[in-house]
């Protein structure tokens, strides 16, 4: 067993992870910073977010509009403290990455380009074509390497946290390569693993978003919060689940059915009457897209397709030159996974899981009920997501969040001890005997695939786009028994080396646990809010739902629940307005 000494172990090295290692570097050299990861850092699923970042930049926006965009895009059920921040942090977070070398998409006259996106009245995303995520994770990669202080641990799968007294000092971890076991001991660790889209079975996340970070807080005793809210992104390509960046209905994209018909238009996306205004359509929010798509599909107007229903993303009308310029990737990925070129064809596309708005519940600073716990990005839950987050305000918000964990983690640091070496041994030892305990279960009749496959289908039948009573009741129950015969899973590789299916089965543990959560979550809010709709409660309910939800891990027991008022500053709850083009 290897023992690492530092001042702050990050867990996870994509966009959050980095942005908060540079945030920790550059306020204290002398501070020793870990950032480990289960994959190189430029693998991390950063690397796949196309469409761009939100930040205000011109007029006619302002920092009001975004903040009102996100809020009401959130349904309320945001932190306005936290959104206020944000939004004003935004522009300053974007333009850091321009002077690191981000090379955002520029007009002639060499100013940053922003386009349209859903939910937002003005265009604020700033774009690097359809590659963002590509740029934006390569700026920060690179930019981490000028720090000395910063040393990487590629390819080591984080196990547990070590927590005693309300304090946490650092976390278990198996080099995967060779198996050896890593202690890493720190005052403050940073949790930036990002989401858990993986718990369903089409999603646009890669295949390491297995929720590990969220579970291991949750496992600790942080509550996981609002995490009943899963956000399903309108075009995804039918088969793969690989996104169809929302730039393209930005720069114009149009959605049609089986007729050809543009059917948003028969959806609630314009201002009730009487004061009817152009609606928004294809730059409407995200969940109400979706839904729109659910229902389209029941009344027989969507397309059949080999991977079931679908949609048509018609862009032809842009041109070949404005797709290469600007949509260059939509084009690639349309062409090698449905064989299309939309030069030529409008694109099959049909709604998948994309992105979890709950998270680690953390306050405004970043900072888990847990002392020297932080959390950022998708895994976090700072709340400014609400119950449906806009599109291209992920990005933003790594960069602000994944800054401010690294400023706090930093300043927490410097203020604490380390505890005593010794005291951590029980921890250590637990941690390390429950890997063994999977490595040397005898031969039993669970798989991780056969498990896997059932939380899938619970999860996509029960939690999807609609939920009810029911189905819901029913997947906490059978989510339980997987539970159960989780514990009771063997694996065929013994050995330390490389042993991706044990890699695979810890990550199933992940997914369990947090698909338990989502689960109990979505039975107890008995409204319809953003991406949480409910059949049989088809109405927000702000009397009695205004509030966000914690999970409480329950260990061999259920979970339990417990609720925690919403910031409101400045916007009390309206009905939710989409209309006109955006300026
Ligand atoms: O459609 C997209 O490019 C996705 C962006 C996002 O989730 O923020």
């Amino acid at each position: 067993m290897r023992t690492v000494h530092a001042d702050v172990v990050i867990v996870g090295a994509g966009g959050a992870g980095l942005r908060a290692a540079i945030a920790v570097a550059q306020s204290d050299p002398k501070l020793r910073v870990a950032l480990v990861s289960k994959v190189y850092p430029m693998r991390s699923h950063t690397v796949a977010a196309e469409g761009g970042a939100a930040g205000v930049i011109k007029s006619p926006d302002t920092l009001d509009a975004h903040f009102n965009d996100t809020v009401s895009g959130g349904d309320w059920l945001c932190d306005q403290d936290a959104v206020e921040r944000f939004v004003e942090q935004a522009p300053k977070a974007l333009r850091q990455l321009e002077h690191w070398g981000c090379p955002w998409n520029r007009d002639d006259a060499g100013a940053v380009q922003v386009r349209s996106f859903g939910g937002m009245k003005h265009q604020r995303t700033w774009f690097a074509a359809d590659k963002s995520g590509f740029h934006i994770l390569h700026t920060l990669f690179q930019t981490s390497q000028q720090f000395p202080s910063i040393q990487r641990f590629d390819e080591v799968f984080a196990l547990d946290l070590l927590c005693a007294d309300g304090a946490v000092g650092g976390i278990t971890a198996l080099h995967m390569q060779s198996g050896e076991p890593i202690v890493f001991l720190a005052s403050s660790v940073i949790i930036a693993t990002g989401g858990a889209g993986r718990v369903f079975p089409f999603t646009t996340n890669g295949a390491i978003k297995t929720g590990d970070g969220m579970a291991m807080a949750y496992r600790a005793g942080v509550p996981l919060k609002d995490i009943e809210f899963v956000q399903y992104h309108p075009t995804g390509l039918p088969g793969t689940g690989i996104l169809i960046t929302e730039g393209a209905r930005g720069e114009g994209g149009l959605l049609v059915n089986k007729d050809g018909y543009r059917y948003l238009q028969d959806y609630n996306l314009g201002p009730p009457e009487p004061h009817p205004r152009p609606k928004a359509m294809e730059l409407g929010p995200r969940d109400r897209l979706s839904q729109s798509f659910w229902h389209e599909q029941r009344k027989g107007r969507t397309i059949k397709s080999e991977f079931g229903d679908v949609v048509h993303l018609d862009i032809r009308h842009l041109g070949e030159k404005v797709i290469d310029e600007r949509l260059p990737m939509v084009r690639e990925l349309a062409r090698a996974y449905v064989g299309v070129d939309p030069v030529y064809a409008p694109i099959p596309v049909r709604p998948v899981v994309h992105y979890t708005m709950g998270g680690i519940d953390t306050n405004i600073d970043a900072a888990t009920r847990i002392n020297g716990l932080y959390a950022a990005g998708e895994c976090a839950c700072v709340s400014i997501n609400g119950a449906n987050r806009l599109g291209s305000n992920s990005l933003t918000e790594i960069l602000v969040f994944g800054e401010h964990a690294g400023l706090q983690a930093a300043q927490h640091a410097r203020a604490s001890k380390q505890h005593d070496e010794a005291a951590w041994e029980p921890a250590i030892a637990e941690s390390f005997a429950a890997v063994r305990a999977v490595l040397e279960r005898p031969k039993s009749s669970e798989t991780i695939v056969g498990l896997r496959t059932e939380l899938h289908d619970l999860m996509e039948s029960a939690a999807g786009i609609y939920r009810e009573e029911a189905l819901l009741r029913d997947a906490c129950k059978k989510v339980a028994a997987l539970r159960q015969r989780y514990r009771t899973l063997s694996i065929d590789d013994h050995s330390m080396v490389f042993n991706t299916q044990l890699f695979q089965a810890l990550e199933l543990g992940a997914m369990l646990d947090v698909g338990e959560a989502m689960v109990h979550a979505a039975l107890a809010r008995r409204e319809s809010r953003g991406a949480h709709q409910r059949l049989d409660f088809p109405e927000r309910d702000d009397q009695q739902f205004l509030h966000h939800s914690l999970v409480h891990y329950g260990g061999e027991q259920p979970p339990s629940i417990s609720t925690k008022p919403v910031t409101i500053t400045r916007s009390q709850p309206a009905a939710r307005v989409y209309g006109g083009a955006a300026t």
